[in-house]
């Protein structure tokens, strides 16, 4: 690659010196032309006065210490919430025909969340191509393509017309994007068609010193992080999925993160359910363990639709009862990252994407030492990245657009965000859940599990079943557990 123009240099270099961030050229005279070529083009893609502003509204957000100690928190009006634990058979299956309906009509879009770096769990492959340990050895990528694969097989026997089609959107990020596409290839898109996955990315920010200076990871290039998993505003625009999903005629979408085993993509309950409401966001919840389980809170605060983090409200609060349920929290609805959008919503993306805010995450930022050229591993945070929210839109809505599931934990909710050995949402609780779930599906079919324990389970594969119907024909059957039944 040539180096670029003398002149153009000049010119953005400029532009960063204007902003005080002129030490992103420290090295770019000893650079060769390929080197050169490379940060240039890196540095063109931002603007250094934009990357101060959202640096500064992430570092000073408008202060709100004790959100309980204002008057504006109630849970969500019963008007704007449902519970799969006390809803009438009727209502449910009212939404599941309706969900599969649309399914059947090609109406039904899924965006996966797949760009995190999962630093917690550390793995050097994305999330998605993560084994955790069943006895198939399904990655979660493959969990949640054979759980498509098996919704359009429902929806098209249901309709009896032409086999139903759900496109899927997974959203990668630099560092995740070709591992990701690699993997799909390779495993032959978990016998989806091709055409009807769309691998995307989400744009990257530039991590930030602690003193506001954008960090270089090398001397040719600046250290950067993806923008977080709000970023899926920005990259359904620009890379051409609101497009394509105009172009398919999807009206109705389910979004959600690729770390949860439980995720019942393109959930035709909560599909009718968000349908049938009217709404442009609906979020699945489920009920908050205990007072203190630290999980962010989806609430009305001062009468929007919104999500409290557990460390923003007060113990009064969060351990109230409530006055109808003796013995149940007030504020239960925990959050789970689990959305249906209509089409019509994200449309609208463009007026409001660049005005969500930016939060700050503290982290050990490996960058080279300006003064020595010396690249460094810190050992403590060193700096932040900055990154938006998925959730961050919801006060944008009036209530009466938004609307939220509450559905069962056990069911629908494992997310694996630690190593194996931490006994929390790590490998071994996410294989444990999907087979204790497999277990309970084929003993209410009758069949009879013989164990060692209680908790030895069953692996379901998705082809089989995808929320426990069709296993009618295991009545009577012994199944000697663990094992795995596939189509
Ligand atoms: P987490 O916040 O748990 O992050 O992401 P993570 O990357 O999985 O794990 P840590 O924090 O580094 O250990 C929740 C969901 O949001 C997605 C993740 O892929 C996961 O599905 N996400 C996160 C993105 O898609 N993009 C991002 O920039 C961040």
């Amino acid at each position: 690659m040539a180096a670029p123009s003398a002149e153009r240099v000049a010119d953005l270099k400029a532009k960063y010196t204007k902003a005080g961030q002129g030490q992103v050229f420290t090295f770019y005279d000893s650079l060769d032309a390929s080197e050169q070529a490379t940060l240039f083009e890196q540095l063109e893609k931002f603007k250094p006065e934009y990357i101060n502003e959202i640096t500064n509204r992430a570092l000073n957000p408008p202060k709100v210490e004790d959100e309980s100690a204002k008057t504006g928190l109630e849970p969500l009006p019963e008007s704007a919430r449902a519970s799969i634990l006390d809803s009438a058979k009727d209502d449910i299956d009212r939404w599941y025909d309706l969900g599969l309906d649309l399914i059947s009509q090609n109406k039904v879009a899924v965006v996966l969340m797949a760009g995190g770096q999962g630093t917690r769990l550390g793995s050097s492959a994305p999330k998605g191509c993560f084994d955790i340990g069943l006895p198939s050895h399904k990655s979660l990528f493959q969990i949640q393509a054979e759980r498509i694969r098996k919704i359009e097989e429902l929806a098209s026997k249901k309709s009896g017309g032409a086999a139903a089609v759900v496109p899927w959107y997974v959203m990668t990020s630099g560092p995740t994007r070709g591992p990701t596409e690699a993997f799909f290839k390779e495993n032959n898109y978990f016998g989806l068609k091709e055409s009807n996955v769309v691998i995307f990315e989400q744009g990257v920010l530039p991590c930030i010193s602690n003193d506001g200076k954008i960090l270089l990871e090398s001397k040719s290039k600046v250290a950067v992080a993806p923008d977080g998993n709000g970023g899926i505003y920005q990259a359904l625009v620009v890379q051409g999925v609101l497009d394509d999903l105009r172009k398919r005629g999807i009206e109705h979408i389910h979004a959600y993160c690729v770390d949860n085993c439980l995720v019942k993509v393109a959930d035709p309950v909560f599909i009718g359910f968000s349908a049938s409401k009217n709404v442009d966001i609906a979020t699945k919840v489920v009920r908050k363990r205990n007072a203190t389980e630290s999980v962010g809170l989806i609430l009305l605060k001062n009468g929007r639709p919104d999500v409290v983090e557990y460390s923003e409200i007060d113990e009064a609060t969060a351990s109230a009862e409530d006055p109808q349920q003796p013995g149940v929290l007030k504020f239960r609805a925990a959050n789970i990252v689990n959305h249906y959008y209509s089409f019509s919503f994200l449309e609208s993306i463009p007026q409001w994407a660049d005005k969500l805010p930016h939060h700050i995450a503290r982290k050990k930022i490996p960058y080279v030492d300006l003064a020595t050229g010396e690249s460094v591993k810190p050992t403590k945070p060193n700096g932040i990245k900055l990154e938006q929210f998925v959730f961050d839109v919801f006060p944008m809505l009036e209530l009466s657009k938004f609307a939220s599931l509450e559905v069962k934990r056990e069911d629908e909710f494992s997310p694996l965000k630690n190593a194996r050995g931490t006994g929390e949402d790590d490998p071994d609780t996410s294989k444990r859940d999907i087979m204790a779930q497999g277990r309970r599906w084929v003993e209410a079919a009758g069949a009879v599990v013989e164990a060692e324990t209680a908790d030895t389970g069953v692996e379901v594969s998705p082809l089989f079943s995808y929320g426990g119907e069709g296993l009618e024909k295991l009545k009577g059957q012994t199944i000697r557990a663990p094992t795995v039944l596939d189509s």
